[in-house]
């Protein structure tokens, strides 16, 4: 696995790669990478003859007061990983390489990035739309994958790849959960044992409203209260709980047929999120 730290040389080796008419597909990761992130490399080497994947925490989309400094960097099992998958070249960039002094510009993807996390989180998405949009124009990927864990998230690329006129097809690959359905994420990791044993217990709230909407209950608003009470009842704080259209992530009516259900909460200091999307034939 190559491993390039600097613009000028990941841009001479994926020219190489180019010349030879091999297509290339981008995993963008914050590292620490569990199998949620495995499962997002297989699908891109299955997609693409070549497989980069860029490990960085992106400054500009932790708030001031959240995690960028603890944030569980993780590089030699990371590598570790990266080398057993074969993956082609990890891109691992210095926080001044990608945000040299002076930079100002920011992405900023409209409505879709001020509802639900982007409500909670002020910036966070500008800060995602923005280091997404340098590694594409960086590494120029035909194919880019994202975890749909992050339903919110992958919208807003989808949206921005669709505004921006980006020639790059993203793949969304499903969440891998815990045996116990706990979503993986790098944050489960902030968890204590009282805590972990707690936290499937946020997508047991989804599996319910899941069921109760299958039964035929169309009274969003109040199943969305129910489980808000229920989840603050064994030990959240929950920030939202949403029955949306899957296009745009509002409010669904029982007039809706694609539907996600979006839940944020925090157990303790960890905030954790999780979704689940299905149709329902009307
Ligand atoms: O989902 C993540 O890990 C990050 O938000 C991403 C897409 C790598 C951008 O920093």
């Amino acid at each position: 696995m190559l491993i390039i730290n600097t613009i000028p040389a990941l841009r001479q080796q994926l020219q190489l790669w180019r010349a030879a008419g091999e297509q290339i597909a981008l995993v963008p990761t914050m590292g620490n990478l569990h199998a949620g992130h495995l499962t997002l490399i297989e699908q891109a080497q299955a997609q693409a003859a070549r497989v980069v994947v860029s490990i960085f925490v992106n400054p500009t989309q932790f708030g001031p007061n959240e995690d960028f400094a603890s944030y569980p960097r993780t590089l030699a099992a990371d590598q570790q990983h990266l080398e057993q998958l074969n993956v082609d070249l990890l891109f691992l960039p210095e926080v001044a390489t990608l945000y040299p002094e002076g930079a100002c510009t920011r992405v900023e993807v409209g409505q879709l990035a001020t509802l639900h996390c982007g409500a909670s989180r002020p910036g966070h998405f500008s800060g995602v739309a923005t280091i997404v949009t340098k590694l594409f124009n960086l590494v120029q990927p035909d194919k880019a994958c994202f975890g749909a864990k992050d339903f919110q998230q992958l919208s807003i690329i989808r949206q921005m790849v669709r505004d921006l006129d980006m020639p790059i097809e993203i793949i969304s690959v499903p969440t891998v959960r815990e045996a116990d359905g706990l979503a993986m994420s790098s944050r489960n990791g902030y968890l204590t044992p009282e805590q972990r044993a707690l936290a499937p217990k946020l997508y047991q709230s989804l599996q319910a409203a899941h069921a109760a909407i299958f039964a035929g209950d169309r009274d969003y608003a109040a199943l969305q209260q129910q489980q808000i009470a229920w989840l603050q009842s064994v030990g959240f704080t929950p920030d939202y709980f949403v029955v949306c259209k899957q296009v745009n992530l509002q409010p669904a009516t029982p007039d809706d047929s694609e539907l996600v259900i979006l839940v944020a909460a925090k157990l303790g200091k960890p905030r954790l999120i999780d979704n689940l999307s299905f149709s329902l034939s009307l």
